[in-house]
């Protein structure tokens, strides 16, 4: 296509659409910096690039069909343009491979998730460094705060995910080229981190353990504030709930997905713990602090659930008290076990039980922010409010989003701040002096 050489007079423009998990969101950034490191520019606007990836999800049949209806809106763009090349990347791109050209004929290149380093023949243009440790750290939309991918792959076969057939086995990466990434983010500013991994609290390397990992990047100087998702309920060993609780640098906050609430159903899913096994958790850490933040994820009307077995789920969202919640309508993946099922629960069934479980949920995520009220919090500072722009949006460490009002524009610093009141979801605060 076009010569490095020209690339140096004439840049090009690359625009990245990203849809599922942060491990796409991560990747995505990553091929981002490599593209850049070659000289290419970012551009807003899908208009104005030369190459467009979308890189995609399959988590769940309309995560397949938002990117195939992004992608086929691209086609008017590539008829203006004849020089404009659309990659579809991700784990939809692994699952459907080819046969998405049957629907999307006019894509130029399907990548999977194991395949990015391809890139570089497509561009013509050696992406030499997307396996050599120097790699830049993948930045995000902003610089204070960093995704670092530790794990990827997922070796637990939940009976209805599709995640281990499209992202392989698992691989932990090397502990020193985690911890020399987070330095070099670091560096340049970042003080949030977030490890990333389908089973990040599973990592092993050379004997050490996800709690010894945990303690390194504690101590690498600038980083403030340690985030990780998402952790298995299984992998909760003695060691890592002594770090998290006594390790004042990472955050009060954990997403731990529970899916249900019914022993029977988790073990039809394979989740390999019991209703029993996830409360402790959530005893175990709330015990300690009552603000713990606890967030998950859960799919409503999987095969067979009665409705016994889901009013279980309900007694669980109101047992363990998370302080919100991702849920879903369960959604048969081809090739993974639960799909042979028979779906016995009707679609509006299922909606009806997700709906059932949004509302008892809103009300549990209200109460939660209700009891910030009054509290003194450390929030980082994260954009102007999409309304007013002396207004901006923060983090609390258990992972609540408050704003309060503030004229600067330091994006990334920490400010003590005092919560006021909540409005809708979200908490307002007032900054101390
Ligand atoms: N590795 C993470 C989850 C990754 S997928 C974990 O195990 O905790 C993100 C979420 O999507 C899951 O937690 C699950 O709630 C949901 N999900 C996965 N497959 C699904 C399916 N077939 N139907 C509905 N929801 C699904
Ligand atoms: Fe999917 Fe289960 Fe692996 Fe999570 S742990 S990615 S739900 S197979
Ligand atoms: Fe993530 Fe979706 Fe793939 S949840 S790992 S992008 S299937």
């Amino acid at each position: 296509m076009h010569s490095p050489l020209l690339l140096v007079l004439y840049p090009l423009n690359y625009h990245i659409i990203s849809y599922g998990c942060q491990m796409n969101e991560y990747d995505s950034a990553r091929l981002a910096a490599l593209l850049e490191l070659q000289g290419w520019l970012p551009v807003e606007n899908a208009e104005k690039a030369d190459m467009i990836l979308v890189n995609t999800c399959s988590v769940r049949a309309k995560a397949e069909e938002n990117a195939i209806a992004r992608i086929r809106d691209l086609k008017k763009l590539k008829v203006e343009s004849g020089e404009l090349r659309v990659g579809v990347l991700g784990c939809m791109a692994k699952n459907r491979g080819e046969s998405l050209l049957k629907d999307l004929p006019f894509i130029d290149f399907i990548l999977g998730p194991d395949e990015y380093h391809k890139l570089s023949e497509i561009i013509h243009s050696p992406l030499s460094t997307l396996h050599s440790p120097l790699n830049p750290f993948a930045k995000l939309a902003n610089n204070y705060s960093a995704f670092v991918a530790i794990q990827s792959g997922c070796n637990m076969r939940c009976s209805y995910c599709i995640v281990p057939y499209v992202r392989g086995r698992e691989r932990y990466r090397e502990a020193e080229s985690i911890l020399r990434e987070i330095e070099v983010a670091a560096a340049q500013g970042v003080s949030e981190v977030t490890l990333l991994g389908q089973t990040v609290n599973g990592y092993r390397y050379k004997g050490l353990s996800f709690a010894g990992l945990l303690r390194m990047v504690a101590d690498v100087k600038g980083i403030e504030r340690i985030r990780f998702m998402s952790p298995h309920p299984k992998h909760y060993t003695g060691e890592l709930l002594e770090i998290l609780l006594c390790e004042t640098k990472i955050a009060p906050h954990v997403h731990l997905p529970v899916q249900s609430g019914s022993n029977s159903i988790l073990k039809k899913m394979k989740r390999q713990y019991s209703r029993e096994n996830y409360l402790s958790i959530v005893e175990a850490l709330r015990s300690f602090n009552p603000l713990y933040g606890i967030t998950t994820d859960i799919i409503c009307g999987y095969p067979g659930e009665t409705e016994e077995e889901f009013e279980e789920t309900l007694s669980l969202l109101r047992e363990a008290q998370f302080d919100s919640a991702f849920m879903f309508a369960y959604s048969p993946r081809e090739g993974t076990p639960s799909a042979l099922e028979e779906e016995l629960i009707t679609e509006d069934e299922k909606k009806a039980r997700l709906q059932k479980t949004i509302d008892l949920q809103h009300a549990i995520t209200l109460e939660r922010a209700r009891l910030m009220v009054g509290r003194t919090e450390k929030i980082l500072l994260e954009k102007p409010s999409r309304r007013n722009p002396n207004e901006w949006v923060g983090k609390t460490g258990n992972f609540k989003k408050v704003i309060v009002d503030y004229s600067g524009s330091a994006a990334g610093t920490y400010v003590n701040c005092t919560i006021e009141a909540v409005k809708g979801h979200t908490l307002c605060g007032k900054i101390n002096d």
